[in-house]
């Protein structure tokens, strides 16, 4: 069934459980994760970002919407990284149940009121919204507190932020970031500011930049002729943590480029001759869908629906 992000991340908070929030751009994408999902009796979020409407627009959230709607999992359907009012507004029209305003990147002050704005007219319509506090970013283990504060999420703000806008969900920057380079190594996750944030806050966390970015998938992709540089992602077992102390949203989207291209490249090398689409997207969404069961696994989601 189609529901609200509230409906889905609620819950997940109090069982300290994390949900996945899966970015879509297309059909094979949406049924990789809503089948699994129903698979494996998880809920889950899509998300579209503002380019994945500008791409598939309102064709492709009626597919995310139709196949929501006859999922036997809640499914919810999300915009990710608004970066207006505007949009957050289009969104709704369009039928998302969720959206994020993301205005992480202005002072605090007016990420304040231009959440506010989206959190009046979301909640009159009886959808629910995500906003952003602090920058995301690799942080190194050992920097000093204060270069910390400079741009991961401050505790007592977060409180101040999420009192004053009335926000359902707040993503929180603790040391992961977007994309397929997200440091050497395992990269520091901040679990310590989650904990106290987690403390002070009995709202749903959101992590942003949540792809492991797994070396299996690395190597199958540089094995079937892709080229990638230093990959890495954040490791399960420090989402596994965060999920304990309020990380209830993850976000993943690069996992899923990566696996689909996996699928692809994978099945047009073993098979030059090929030229059947079904076999080619086929492919992808067959290996999506063993990411997606990974991620939702590690979260601990499963059986929850
Ligand atoms: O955080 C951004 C997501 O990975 C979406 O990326 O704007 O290229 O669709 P996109
Ligand atoms: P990744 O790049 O780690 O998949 O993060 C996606 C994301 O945060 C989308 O909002
Ligand atoms: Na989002
Ligand atoms: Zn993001």
């Amino acid at each position: 069934m189609l529901v609200t992000g509230s409906d889905i991340l609620v819950p997940a908070r109090a069982g300290k459980y994390g949900v996945a929030s899966f970015n879509t751009n297309n059909m094979e994408i949406t049924q990789a994760i809503i089948h699994t999902a129903e698979r494996l009796r998880s809920p889950v979020m899509v998300q579209m970002s503002e380019g994945a409407i500008k791409y598939g627009g309102q064709d492709l959230a009626n597919i995310v919407k139709d196949l929501a709607s006859r999922a036997s999992v809640p499914v919810a359907l999300h915009l990710d990284h608004g970066s207006s009012y505007a949009s957050a507004l289009n969104a709704i029209k369009m039928g998302f149940t969720s959206v994020m305003i993301d205005a992480s990147h202005h002072q605090f002050d007016e990420n304040m009121a231009e959440t506010k704005k989206v959190v009046e007219a979301a909640h009159a319509m009886g959808i629910t919204v995500e906003a952003e506090l602090g920058r995301l970013g690799g942080i190194e283990e050992h920097i000093v507190v204060d270069e910390k504060d400079a741009f991961l999420t401050d505790p007592e703000e977060a409180v101040r932020f999420v009192e004053g806008t009335g926000v359902d969900y707040l993503a929180i920057a603790i040391g992961t970031s977007h994309g397929a380079y997200k440091g050497k190594g395992r990269p520091f996750i901040d679990q310590e500011r989650i904990q106290k944030i987690g403390g002070l806050l009995g709202i749903p966390l959101v992590a942003h930049g949540s792809s492991g970015v797994p070396a299996e998938i690395v190597q199958r992709f540089r094995d079937a002729g892709g080229e990638i540089g230093e990959a890495a992602g954040i490791a399960d077992e420090d989402l596994e943590l965060a999920c304990q102390h309020g990380i209830a949203k993850v976000n993943v989207d690069t996992d899923l480029r990566l696996a689909s291209t996996v699928g692809i490249r994978e099945a047009l090398k073993a098979n030059p001759k090929e030229f059947d689409p079904r076999k080619i997207f086929g492919a992808a969404r067959d290996v999506m869908s063993q990411v997606i069961e990974h991620k939702l696994r590690v979260l601990g989601s499963v059986g929850k629906a």
